[in-house]
């Protein structure tokens, strides 16, 4: 499917964008580990977490997935238990949800039966050794069924006994590799512990502590080379009911536009704002765009605010570098569309971790932005650009990359002309109802 979007002039308005994807993959999760009935409210609707129930439907739980009556998406799970999983007839498919696979191998590297993850291509492109390696060090059995380091791949318990603690430091710092290490912790004899050398999304955590799992932390908050200890192995968790915040990830489109439109006033209404995950809001303040968080607030363990985004009479270009990067990991292509527009050079080092997302985030951004007649220098772990650049519409690729679309729906904005973008079905993946609040919100 191709997207149209014609430049605007200011977006104006309320929006209340979906559910955190990253929480509502842990809450489904952490929900069939729970002894009894979990609900979930503001699940996020795309495909990704659909993935996820459809996963943990296989292993033998219930999820029920509704919409109540104010347009957001509810689950019910009825939790079975740590150790009442039932071994599924097929391959597990993740679709294209890396924190699926990740999170799931975690909690299967503890039962006493095999499952084989798998997933669309772009997933079974993506690098898996990163689990394997630590999961094998518990004492888990993996194995790949096709290509060394990727999926599909097969993951059971330890044929005899229980998985064991490990301490381990991801290489990259990534919240999919902390989280699936933690879950399988939670089957294991002993003391996990994960320690990472720059802060990523801690929402894993809040959440087992919430659950009533033995977890200490070395602090919630933003301190550097902090630590998650888990005691294992844990015997219950306990069941919850959760109302997820807003994706700041997703909210990130929103408040980018309308920083780049003079005129903009917008009000995103319960977004999340854990100081994992202000990256994006950090940068752009950097660069000089008003943004306020009004009414902070605690919702379910999370940060929560309502944001208030005003246009920038001007943006100016920024550094980031590698420790800044796990706050807004996800929101790099969009600060690309948006340094085109921002005075001065904008340079991102430390991200290659771009390169092994759903595509390769440089690449794609780069060739795309280039479509659009701008300038960027493409490096192995980041780019370069210098602005300010005008943008001329043109046709873009979204490279099966749901982050990409949604980007370059802000590019289409701000530039003169129309930008046609092809694949615009992938922004599915996290938000479908996308195209349809933007054009609620723009003034044109
Ligand atoms: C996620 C962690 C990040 C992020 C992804 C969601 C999560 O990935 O890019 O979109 O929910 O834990 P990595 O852990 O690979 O950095």
């Amino acid at each position: 499917m191709e997207a149209v979007v014609r430049p605007a002039k200011r977006l104006k308005g309320t929006l209340t964008v979906p559910g955190d994807k990253s929480i509502s993959h842990r809450a489904l999760m952490l929900g069939a580990l729970a002894q009894g009935t979990s609900v979930v409210r503001g699940l996020a609707p795309g495909r990704d977490v659909r993935s996820t129930a459809r996963c943990l439907r296989a292993l033998g739980v219930p999820v029920a997935l509704a919409n109540d009556n104010s347009d957001h998406d509810v689950a019910v799970v009825e939790g079975r238990g740590l150790y009442g999983l039932r071994a599924p007839q097929g391959p597990l498919d993740a679709g294209n949800s890396g924190t699926t696979l990740r999170l799931l191998a975690g909690i299967l590297a503890g039962q006493p039966f095999a499952s084989v993850l798998t997933g669309d291509a772009s997933l079974r492109r993506r690098p898996m050794a990163r689990i394997a390696e630590p999961l094998r060090r518990m004492g888990a059995l993996i194995d790949y069924l096709e290509g060394e380091g990727r999926a599909p791949l097969r993951v059971r318990g330890p044929s005899e006994g229980r998985l064991r603690a490990i301490e381990h430091e991801p290489p990259v710092p990534s919240a999919q590799v902390k989280s699936c290490v933690l879950l399988a912790g939670l089957y294991a004899e002993g003391v996990t512990v994960v320690r990472e050398s720059s802060p990523t999304r801690d929402h894993t955590e809040r959440l087992l502590a919430r659950l009533g799992a033995p977890l200490e932390l070395d602090g919630l908050g933003l301190e550097y080379g902090r630590g998650v200890r888990l005691r294992g192995p844990v015997e219950r968790l306990e069941p919850f009911e959760l109302r997820v915040p807003g994706d700041p990830s997703s909210a990130a489109f929103f408040v980018a536009a309308a920083a780049l439109l003079p005129g903009s006033e917008l009000l995103l209404r319960h977004v999340g704002v854990n100081p994992t995950r202000t990256g994006f809001l950090d940068a752009l303040r950097r660069m000089g765009a008003p943004i306020e968080l009004l009414d902070e607030r605690e919702v379910g363990g999370e940060p929560v605010a309502d944001v208030l985004v005003r246009g920038a009479p001007a943006l100016r270009g920024l550094e980031l570098d590698g420790a800044e990067v796990p706050r807004l990991i996800d929101e790099l292509p969009l600060l690309a569309v948006v340094a085109t527009r921002a005075e001065g050079v904008t340079v991102i080092r430390g991200a290659k971790e771009l390169r092994v997302k759903e595509t390769d985030r440089i690449r794609a951004v780069a060739l795309n932005l280039r479509r659009l007649g701008a300038r960027i220098e493409e490096r192995p772990d980041g780019f370069v650009i210098e602005g300010p650049q005008a943008l001329r519409g043109g046709r873009v690729e979204g490279f099966g990359d749901h982050r990409v679309v949604m980007a370059f729906a802000v590019a289409g904005l701000v530039a003169r002309g129309e930008t046609t973008i092809e694949g615009a079905e992938w922004a599915d993946v996290s938000y479908p109802q996308f195209f349809e609040a933007l054009e609620r919100v723009v003034e044109r």
